[in-house]
């Protein structure tokens, strides 16, 4: 249906080969893919990291606040644009959700600015999202929170590999939890990362994520329990083998795909700048290096978002938004969320174009030639 789809999967003869040996091995879950794949992930990250695998990015949010132990009366701030997986285990913990707004026009990211604005008595922990896979300015961030006392998480779904001042996104905050859904930087279908530099925490993070067991099936397979203590209360938040050697797979690929992101996203900017009725924005960030997970735009305040999305799909040319404003859902519309003017403004005008390591440079061209039309009938 689509010439030009939003996202491909970066898949080739080496993640099917992946499967089948997991599959002919006959160790479904939890085994050594599981285990090289978290070392792997932590020597990408770099010295210090403790990297536990999980089922998906949603479960290491929600680990990471019950492993901070946070609980109704407190209040966890968090960017207003972001995808609801955010305000929902927030939530879910009995937490407030507070809104910090996005630092500009340019810059979507929350900022020590705008995380400032919202901190009161009930702050107890700040949730970042390094957004589209742009670093959000991490020093301020860290050395704010340090200064009242407020827990870091990093929501590192767009931003695997990103980097702010030479540091890997993931490893500023108490926690950095990533997401390897099927149009993430890096895919396995569905599957997490949940990583801390403390080594307490991420003790507390290995038994959320397998019911406070202190062994595991793979211990008793060794030989290395027969029974098994439970140290607290947890969940079934595990990884399986298959999803753990698709991650080792693609996370080989990640720093070429990520390369070539880079490649695509400045060919759309060249070749956009300066069309009238649309703005791109972090143009020209200093410290960061920014992964590309998505390609947004900001369409002027005159174009009409959904005509303009059936005239791509006209052409072929598949679109996305990120992200509706939470207000719009409802099941935060009368739970007296703050207002976040830009956050809001920018969720009722973006606009994201396909972007994928495999696409090509004549995709691109085709996206803004169909865009370029779109924008002068
Ligand atoms: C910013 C952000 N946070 C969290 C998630 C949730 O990730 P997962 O689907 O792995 O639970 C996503 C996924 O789309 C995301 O984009």
């Amino acid at each position: 249906m689509w010439k030009v789809q939003l996202f491909k999967l970066n898949f080739d003869e080496q993640e099917s080969q992946a499967v089948k040996d997991v599959v002919d091995s006959g160790w479904l879950t939890m085994g050594e893919k599981t285990i090289g794949f978290e070392e792997a992930f932590s020597a990408m990250l770099g010295e210090g990291s403790n990297s536990i695998a999980v089922s998906n990015c949603t479960a290491a949010l929600h680990m990471a606040l019950l492993a901070l132990e946070l609980k109704a009366g407190d209040e966890v701030i968090i960017p207003a644009l972001t995808f609801v997986a955010d305000i929902n285990v927030v939530r879910l913990v009995g937490a407030t959700p507070v809104l910090a707004d996005c630092e500009s026009y340019n810059d979507w990211n929350v900022s020590a600015k705008t995380i400032k604005a919202q901190i009161t008595a009930k702050t107890k922990a700040v949730i970042v999202v390094h957004f589209a896979g742009f670093p959000c300015d991490m020093d301020e961030i860290i050395s704010l929170c340090k200064a009242h006392n407020i827990y870091v998480i990093e929501d590192v779904a767009h931003a695997p590999g990103a980097k702010y001042k030479g540091q890997s996104c993931g490893t500023f905050g108490d926690f950095g939890c990533f997401s390897f859904f099927t149009n993430k930087n890096l895919s396995v279908g569905e599957g997490g990362m949940i990583v801390t530099k403390n080594s307490e925490l991420a003790q507390k993070a290995k038994y959320l994520r397998s019911h406070g067991m202190t062994a595991l099936t793979l211990d008793r397979h060794k030989g290395r329990a027969i029974t098994y203590d439970v140290a607290q209360s947890g969940l079934n938040y595990r990884i399986d083998e298959m999803r753990a050697a698709l991650g080792l797979v693609q996370l080989e690929k990640l720093s070429k795909a990520n390369a070539q992101r880079k490649v695509l996203v400045e060919r759309y900017v060249a070749s956009l700048k300066g069309v009238p009725g649309i703005s791109i924005p972090f143009l020209d960030l200093d410290n960061i290096e920014s992964v590309y997970h998505i390609f947004p735009i900001l369409l002027d305040k005159a174009i009409d978002r959904v005509n303009l999305i059936g005239k791509l799909k006209e052409d072929g040319i598949q679109s996305s938004i990120h992200y509706p404003a939470f207000n719009t859902f409802t099941a935060f519309k009368d739970i007296g969320l703050n207002d976040c003017p830009v956050a809001e403004d920018i969720a009722s005008r973006e606009l994201t174009f396909p972007l994928y390591p495999t696409m090509t440079l004549a995709e691109v061209d085709l996206v803004v030639s169909s865009l370029k039309n779109a924008l002068t009938q």
